[in-house]
């Protein structure tokens, strides 16, 4: 795998400059997951490095991009639909450029339907090709504003030194490595972001140290499958490893990482875990279904019982450690019973946190192609059960940080009035008065109640 740097478009840079008397303005929407939202910083790095400007509504934009996202139907439709409400904007500003890009854009359909339905879009592109930005903007004006639907393109290459706008100056998103292998049976993720690709360390630890300069408090190493971290790389090292090589950057911050894939979270992350202070004690580790034979027409590699072991293995080496958790309700062939063994495994686990999903059908997928007769009211009373009882397991376990002194980083405001609120390392909320000085901040509280999962305190430095 090649290794490029990103070079400025001067020619795309006076290009813009020449076309707007003031610097134009962009609006960068990311949908989805987080590595998503790290993409979209990118954009804006990109489009700010040949002279625009950023602006958070669409009407105020010469330029809009819509960094789209596949996992579900449903993430896909309000894309349709918020791309639909631009027509008229368009209407009133001829010159206003809307592009899309992002995981939607990388299926031959989607591309189909833009070129077909939507001919207000004027450009789309593919998740590697944030780089090419200012390159597809230059090739668009040379060619007197024609659509530019680009196929999106394989590619092998990573791309470094991508100027980045990041949106917290506090909380950063560090990404480790690039698309998954693992082809789930439900998932798109690894059709539209492709192959595996890892980061080289020292990339990963320049970016690393920039964020610790800048005073960033809290960094968040991305990945579809962190745990295949440095699979193909030259340099021997595991992900383990690279927490180990980032924890020993001095300085006054922490890490976290998603995603993590039980059938490669190994006892020696674990260790790295309990050895480093400075990981976070929270583990996000999709499951997904507490049924073995769901879980093999998954294609998730594990069984129920090998989940538990790790889950067992990291309480009792970091006490006081939270998990949280992605399930999906209505696979395909998911019965009653294996529905009543998810319950199980969530009971059993007490996750802190739980994302959960109704099965979506992505065309291309295997699972696609397998019956799935659940109707759609009993996979929505099934979501109805999960969510009860999820809540009463957080809402429990809130109620036991009771009486406890912690620390958070504070994030922003809370809920309640003249409240802020802040994240613990084991990723429950508290909300406490105090002032705003204290955002971007650790700060010392002490737990007085619970408000269902929130946690309500009183900071005491
Ligand atoms: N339907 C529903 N949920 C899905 N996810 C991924 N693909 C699908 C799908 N087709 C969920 C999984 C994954 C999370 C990011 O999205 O739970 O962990
Ligand atoms: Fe999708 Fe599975 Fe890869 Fe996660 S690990 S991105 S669920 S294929």
């Amino acid at each position: 795998m090649q290794t490029i740097h990103f070079i400025h478009n001067e020619a795309a840079a006076k290009a813009v400059a020449e076309r707007y008397e003031t610097p134009p303005l962009a609006f960068v929407h990311s949908y989805g997951c987080q590595q998503n939202v790290s993409d979209g910083e990118r954009l804006k790095g990109v489009l700010i490095d040949i002279g625009y400007g950023l602006c958070s509504r669409p009407e105020d934009a010469d330029l809009i991009l819509f960094n789209t996202c596949a996992v579900r139907e449903h993430a896909e439709q309000r894309v349709f639909g918020n791309v639909g409400a631009l027509k008229s904007l368009k209407a009133q500003k001829p010159g206003l450029i809307i592009g899309l890009c992002g995981c939607m854009v990388q299926q031959p359909q989607i591309v189909e339907k833009l070129r077909a339905s939507y001919p207000f879009v004027d450009l789309a592109f593919g998740v590697n090709a944030i780089d090419q930005l200012p390159a597809l903007l230059l090739e668009k004006w040379q060619n007197g504003g024609k659509r530019l639907l680009k196929p999106p393109k394989a590619r092998e290459d990573l791309v470094e030194k991508i100027p980045v706008h990041r949106e917290s100056a506090f909380r950063g998103w560090l990404p480790v490595m690039y698309g998954c292998d693992n082809f789930c049976t439900y998932c798109i993720v690894p059709y539209v972001r492709g192959r595996e690709r890892s980061r080289s360390p020292m990339d990963v630890l320049a970016e690393f140290r920039e964020l610790v300069a800048s005073g960033c408090k809290e960094i968040t190493l991305l990945g579809q499958n962190v745990n295949s971290y440095g699979k193909g790389l030259e340099e021997p090292i595991d992900f383990a490893g690279l927490l180990q090589l980032l924890c020993a950057e001095p300085g006054d911050y922490h890490i976290r990482f998603m995603t993590s894939h039980p059938k490669d979270a190994s006892r020696r992350l674990i260790d790295v875990i309990a050895a480093e202070p400075r990981v976070c004690r929270h583990l996000h580790l999709p499951v997904q279904c507490g049924s073995n034979r769901i879980l093999a027409r998954m294609n998730r590699r594990y069984t129920v019982e090998q989940y538990l072991e790790l889950i067992d293995y990291a309480r009792q080496k970091i006490p006081g450690i939270t998990f949280s958790s992605d399930i999906i309700v209505g696979f395909p062939g998911e019965t009653e019973e294996d529905f009543a063994q998810t319950l199980e495994l969530v009971q059993k686990v007490g996750y802190a946190q739980l994302f959960t999903f109704i099965y979506s059908r992505r065309s291309g997928t295997r699972a696609a192609e397998m019956e799935d007769i659940t109707p759609r009211r009993e996979k929505t009373e099934r979501m109805a059960r999960l969510l009860a009882l999820q809540d009463k397991i957080a809402c429990s376990i809130a109620a036991a940080h009771v009486g406890q002194a912690c620390e958070v980083l504070v994030e922003g405001f809370g809920r309640q009035e003249k409240a802020l609120c802040g994240r613990l390392d084991n990723n429950l909320v508290a909300e406490f008065a105090a002032g705003e000085e204290w955002i971007g901040r650790y700060a010392r509280v002490f737990v007085t109640g619970a408000r269902g999962t929130m946690l309500q305190a009183e900071l005491t430095r």
